[in-house]
């Protein structure tokens, strides 16, 4: 069956292309037209998806029931101007971005000229649409929004394989930072793991072999248990000599990285804590030992 609605993106990189191919493959919009920042990426995007024309300015748009704001975060609030002042937004059309960090708010000045304005974030990593395509089905999509904007795009999301779930406005930022250190903060902390194996004279191939497994183990762990039922190491026993000589240790090697264990250091025994009755007084005063450690400056 032919799709009867038609899709504008402005912005067709990783994540425009991979909703734009995924729509159009199962029919469910009609392509209309894309434009990006260099002509080149925008004919390269029309390949990709398999429909659309490309334009090379936004006075080359015409009409579309939905607009796609896929351009770096940065980009949005300008996009957002040069939209509204082109007059191509007509009441009921809808318009939406998908980033984590912007709320839908953003998108207000379009909503005052009669747009119903949404966010998708989905939770995935684009890091092409080469390989999304094929693995976007399964992503959570935090969706806020207004509600008739929300009706459309929630089953287009959910079509493709998006699992939808609402988050308030007020809260988008701090949804987004849990999710940066789910995702981002963790490549950091791996790394700065690698970067210390590195300095004890361990290759990156066998640093690897040896974090994988405890890697996968401790995050499967957690997500079955509370962080105080799953932490183990030195901090949950209590073990003050081990940390102060750890730290000693990093601190001569790389001031970086000895920062970085001090303070999630200083999260990790606030998780000890919880392990603790109040009882325990001999423990807790450990515990009270490292936290003064991890918070002595260099
Ligand atoms: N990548 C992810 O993992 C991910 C995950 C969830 C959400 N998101 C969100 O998805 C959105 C797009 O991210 P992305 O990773 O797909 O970005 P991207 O791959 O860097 O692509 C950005 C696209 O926007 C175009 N562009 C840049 N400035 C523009 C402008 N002023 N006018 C028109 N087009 C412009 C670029 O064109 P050129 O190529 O010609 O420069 C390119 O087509 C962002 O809101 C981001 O927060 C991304």
């Amino acid at each position: 069956m032919p799709a009867t609605l038609s899709l504008n993106l402005i912005g067709a990189g990783r994540l425009g292309q991979t909703l734009a191919y995924l729509w159009r493959k199962q029919s469910l919009l009609k392509v209309n037209q894309l434009l990006t920042q260099s002509p080149t990426s925008a004919t390269a995007a029309v390949e990709f998806i398999g429909s659309g024309n490309a334009c090379h300015d936004i006075n080359e748009m015409s009409a579309a029931d939905l607009w796609l704001i896929a351009t770096p975060d940065g980009s949005i609030p300008a996009v957002i101007e040069t939209l509204r002042q082109s007059n191509l937004i007509k009441p009921g059309n809808i318009v939406f971005h998908c980033s984590g960090a912007l709320s839908s708010e953003e998108l207000q000045p379009l909503a005052d000229i009669g747009a119903r304005i949404a966010s998708v974030h989905p939770i995935h990593s684009f890091a092409s649409a080469t390989s999304s395509v094929n693995d976007f089905s399964g992503s959570h999509c935090a969706c806020e929004g207004d509600n008739a904007a929300l009706a459309q795009l929630k089953p287009l999301f959910t079509s493709i394989g998006g699992q939808c779930f609402t988050i308030e406005q007020q809260n988008k930022s701090l949804y987004h930072a849990a999710s940066v250190m789910a995702c981002n903060y963790l490549v950091t902390l791996l790394e700065a793991s690698r970067e210390t194996f590195a300095i004890a004279g361990i290759s990156e191939e066998q640093a690897n072999q040896l974090m994988a497994p405890i890697v996968h183990q401790t995050a499967d762990n957690l997500f079955n248990n509370s962080a105080a039922d799953v932490l183990t190491g030195p901090i949950a026993r209590g073990d003050v000599k081990t940390v102060q000589k750890q730290l000693d240790k990093l601190s001569e090697e790389d001031g970086e990285l000895a920062n970085l264990y001090r303070s999630l250091g200083v999260k990790t025994v606030a998780i000890a804590r919880q392990q603790l009755s109040s009882q325990n007084q001999a423990r807790l005063d450990q515990l009270k030992q490292i936290e003064a450690l991890l918070n002595l400056s260099k």
